[in-house]
């Protein structure tokens, strides 16, 4: 018998999207087959705390911490324990690569992007700058600092009055779930959600607003990812906000999204080349807008770490095109180790053939 993997499961976490986390964990802890691996929840509190062992589990279960030890970096099972090391962390400190350098210092392998990876898909400026650049049409912005702002606070607006037309979405660079985020109609409105904005972040962008359709895709893999069927988001709201993502939840999906072959291998293609423009790795959840008026296809984001329980957009979409959860679950484990594998394959010193070092 093939020995049983050893899988962390890393939950909570410093940010918004602490409670969103604990339950795709619930999920994902269920759901790892038993048979295969034995799974140790790892939770981080609000604050940033460690917590392992059954003092997880409780935490995961009720939200309250019992018994925690001294806080380590990496708790105790440690590394050597682990085989794979499972983020299901949203937002800051959990999808933007931070964690996922301490994972990879550790040499542990780990379930999703990597660093770059993780802190390119985090920031909107940067995400938007590398579809640009591999010719994958976005929503027109303009994104800046605080510094630049309050420096230059007329030119930005004027030229934000200038290159793009009411309505206009501002947002945080480097958040999720809709936190900060807002639609304005005028320059009022503009201002004043730009202050907002930047209560959350250092950098802002200010997006062309986009009407039509939301539409999303699941993308699998690392050297040769693979696109799900594309679903369909349609928000009661004005938007798709944090209240209709977490708080009423009235937002319909519709898997498959309906869509005709084409619009299908479009949705697949582009999601494909987004994800391959971030150099992402294992999983990610790519969104897209389909305007009404032209029938165009926007890319708007990229997800490294997307909702993950049995019901979210990422797993259903998966489960439509034929993968179960179990199934993607166990293909996400086995693609962690396998970068992890091809990391260690490359020469990690360099001894000059010379010995021009010795003159
Ligand atoms: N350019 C845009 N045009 C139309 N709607 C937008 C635009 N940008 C954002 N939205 C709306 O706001 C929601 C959240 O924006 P998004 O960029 O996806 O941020 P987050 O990373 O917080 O999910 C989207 O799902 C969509 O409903
Ligand atoms: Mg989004």
């Amino acid at each position: 018998m093939r020995k049983k993997l050893n899988i962390g499961v890393v939950f909570g976490g410093r940010s918004g999207e602490h409670e969103v986390s604990l339950v795709s964990a619930k999920s994902v802890i269920s759901a790892l087959d038993k048979s295969k691996y034995n799974v140790y929840p790892i939770g981080i509190t609000r604050t940033g705390q460690w917590i392992a062992g059954k003092g997880a589990m409780q935490y995961l279960k009720t939200g309250k911490k019992v018994g925690i030890k001294k806080q380590s970096i990496l708790p105790e099972p440690n590394k050597s324990n682990l085989d794979v090391l499972f983020p299901v962390l949203h937002g800051p400190f959990g999808e933007d690569g931070t964690i996922q350098g301490l994972f990879q210092l550790a040499d542990i392998p780990y379930v999703g992007a990597n660093v770059l990876a993780s802190a390119c898909g985090m920031d909107k400026i940067i995400m938007k700058a590398l579809f640009i650049q591999a010719n994958i049409p976005t929503p027109k912005y303009i994104g800046f600092s605080r510094y630049e702002y309050e420096n230059n606070k007329n030119k930005i607006i004027k030229s934000i009055a200038k290159e793009l037309k009411y309505p206009v979405f501002t947002k945080p660079a480097n958040l999720g779930s809709s936190v900060g985020i807002n639609k304005c109609l005028n320059s009022k409105q503009l201002k004043a959600s730009i202050k907002g904005a930047f209560a959350y972040d250092r950098k802002v962008i200010v997006e062309q607003a986009i009407v039509g359709r939301e539409i999303e895709c699941s993308v699998l893999g690392h050297n040769d990812p693979k696109a799900s069927l594309p679903g369909e988001i349609i928000p009661k709201r004005d938007f798709y906000d944090y209240d209709a993502k977490y708080v009423s939840g009235d937002s319909d999906l519709v898997i498959p999204a309906k869509l005709n072959k084409q619009q299908i291998n479009n949705i697949k293609s582009l999601s494909i080349k987004v994800f391959k423009a971030i150099d992402c790795s294992g999983m990610a959840r790519v969104d897209f807008f389909i305007q009404k008026s032209t029938g165009k296809i926007f890319a708007n984001e990229i997800n490294t770490i997307p909702g993950f329980t049995e019901i979210s957009m990422y797993t259903k979409l998966w489960e439509a095109s034929g993968i179960s959860y179990a199934k993607l679950l166990d293909k996400l484990v086995k693609l962690a180790i396998e970068r992890h594998n091809e990391q260690n394959k490359y020469q990690k010193s360099f001894l000059p053939s010379t010995d021009w070092y010795k003159q």
